[in-house]
């Protein structure tokens, strides 16, 4: 035994230095109690390397399935669904909010139409009144009624909008179709919708749900970004297929 810094060490064996056939470090021969403590502390040194080696693995698995669930959620597709505040079938609500857009009579500003969130966060904000900005307004159906086209009353209804993720890795919003093609899936129908061929700047096309929800006080005539139902214009438009002045339908399929 030898005594170092207080602590007896048994001796170990040249056997012992070597691995032996089964690959096992030969215990060193203890002689007494400190022997015996000592063959303990090594026991235990050896059983923390274990365990901090398992813990490393544990952490490398976690960081794996993070990644893989992770890439699970990250497929499939994102899309709008205009005029309605929550998602079907197998499609998640990512958010619902409020349409809005360009005021029709702005000259420019935002050309599309936006689904902005009923719970906004802000970054830096100031209120200020400077008229060097850009103006976003909520979104009103305008349409003589009965429609003939939705299922209720929408006229001067302010809409609703709901971001879908759907798990199936294609979507397509298709103008003029009430039906998806064979073989995929229906994630809504509705009608297509854009400004008043009247009205001033850019505009884009969305397809607002075929029954439209209103928001909660959203029934005054505010005229602020109008919706109107798009119809088609025969001419360089072969008639038929397409008809003068039919309202347009539209569906979102998914793959
Ligand atoms: C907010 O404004 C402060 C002061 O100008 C600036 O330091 C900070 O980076 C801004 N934060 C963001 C998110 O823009």
């Amino acid at each position: 035994m030898v005594n170092i810094n207080g602590f007896y060490l048994c001796i170990v064996g040249f056997a012992a230095m070597v691995v032996d056939i089964n690959g096992d470090l030969e215990e060193p021969k203890c002689l007494s109690r400190f022997d015996y403590d000592y063959k303990m502390l090594q026991k235990l040194t050896n059983l923390e390397n274990t365990v901090e080696t398992l813990k490393e693995s544990l952490r490398q698995s976690e960081n794996e399935m993070k990644d893989l669930s992770r890439k699970i959620k990250a497929s499939g597709s994102v899309y709008i669904r205009w005029g309605r505040s929550e998602c079907q079938d197998e499609a998640e609500i990512i958010y619902k909010g409020f349409t809005a857009g360009k005021k029709y009579s702005d000259k420019a500003g935002g050309s599309d139409t936006i689904c902005l969130p009923e719970d906004p966060s802000w970054s830096n904000f100031t209120t200020g009144t400077d008229g060097g900005r850009g103006y976003v307004y909520g979104t009103e159906i305008d349409i003589s009624e009965p429609s003939g086209v939705f299922e209720n009353r929408v006229n001067e209804q302010d809409i609703p909008c709901a971001a879908c993720h759907t798990k199936t890795s294609s979507v397509v919003m298709i103008p003029g179709r009430s039906h998806c093609y064979t073989g995929w899936h229906l994630e809504y129908s509705g009608y297509l919708m854009t400004a008043f061929h009247g009205h001033h700047g850019p505009h884009n096309h969305v397809c607002v749900d075929h029954h439209p929800e209103s928001l909660h006080r959203g029934e005054a005539n505010d005229n602020q970004h109008i919706l109107y139902v798009a119809v088609s214009k025969c001419g360089s438009l072969p008639c038929p297929p397409y008809g003068e002045n039919k309202e347009l339908a539209c569906v979102v399929c998914s793959l």
